[in-house]
């Protein structure tokens, strides 16, 4: 995927992760809509990506709102004429144990990491594939997507995995000349630690988080080197973008563990293939059309 003279859009950038993809794309020579749920956020990084020499264009959208999404897309293509990358990048997440978390505090986090993320890929990924040009989506998943087990975090490491299925199943559904990523980033410093200040009052409203979180978060990875890897990976058409070589440990202890439970309780077994779905499907569609 050729990243350059491309069209942009990067939900999310109005801080962190997405401010830095919004303008890594913006020194690659890419115009960038910046879409964040906080108006002042998008037209400072829309500014910035200007400052480089490329047009920023600063929208205000929610991305758990339906309708926002949809009018987010007709101003991208009215402003710059297509779009050709969708960084589905807008996240937050919010610490509780998992028999204590607040059922708004979840729908709040599913909203947001994985219906708002949905509603990018249905609404931009229908339009890339009319416009039959070569088109990427790239969705900010994280370790947790990968078999990071963070005690305090169940719901978003639960919309996290998510994000990963979803992404996995679109990649496989859509034209050859329309990719997918997952970018997967362990600890970045960023103001995710704070997310609840923008948490509408229908999920409980704004709340300032501790100080711990922000200290821990703090020595994470700088976002500007996640900006760089981030559109290095699209350009490479990578399905998964790790970060962290750290990642690596967690995804191997959750698949030691798959392959423990595979070896006790489920061998191989002579003519198992038989219970294939993707055989059973092919055999039974085969069977039908042929009358
Ligand atoms: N920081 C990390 O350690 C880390 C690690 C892995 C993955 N991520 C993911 O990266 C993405 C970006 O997070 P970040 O760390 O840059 O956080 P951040 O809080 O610094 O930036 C997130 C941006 O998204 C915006 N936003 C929040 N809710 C929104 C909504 N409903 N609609 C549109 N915009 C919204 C915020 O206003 C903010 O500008 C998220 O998906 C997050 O889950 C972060």
């Amino acid at each position: 995927m050729q990243i350059e003279d491309k069209r942009a859009v990067v939900t999310g950038a109005g801080a962190g992760i997405g401010r830095a993809i919004a303008l890594e794309l913006a020194r690659r020579g890419n115009d960038v809509v910046v879409a964040d749920v906080q108006s002042e956020a998008a037209s400072a990084v829309a500014k910035e990506v200007e400052s480089v020499g490329r047009r920023g264009v600063a929208v205000v959208c929610d991305v758990s709102d339906p309708g926002a999404v949809e009018s987010l897309a007709d101003q991208a293509w009215a402003d710059l004429g297509g779009v050709d990358l969708l960084f589905n990048n807008a996240g937050v997440g919010t610490g509780a144990a998992v028999l204590d978390g607040s059922l708004d505090n979840l729908r709040w986090i599913f909203e947001v990491n994985l219906f708002g993320l949905w509603k990018g890929c249905s609404v931009f990924g229908k339009r890339f594939v009319e416009q039959d040009t070569p088109a990427w989506i790239c969705n900010t998943g994280s370790e947790h997507s990968l078999g990071f087990a963070h005690a305090g975090m169940g719901f978003y490491t639960a919309s996290k995995h998510a994000v990963l299925g979803l992404s996995d199943v679109l990649r496989h559904e859509l034209p050859d000349h329309v990719g997918v990523s997952v970018l997967c980033p362990g600890m970045v410093s960023t103001e995710l630690w704070n997310a609840t200040r923008n948490r509408p009052e229908r999920f409980g409203g704004s709340e300032q988080a501790d100080a711990l979180s922000q200290q821990i978060l703090g020595e994470g990875m700088d976002a500007e080197e996640i900006g760089r890897r981030a559109v290095d990976g699209v350009e490479a058409e990578e399905f998964l973008i790790p970060t962290h070589s750290v990642t690596r440990g967690h995804a191997e202890t959750r698949w030691n563990e798959i392959s423990a439970a595979f070896d006790r309780q489920a061998p191989y077994r002579e003519g198992d293939e038989r219970y294939d779905v993707t055989n059973v499907m092919q055999r039974v569609l085969a069977n039908q059309s042929n009358g």
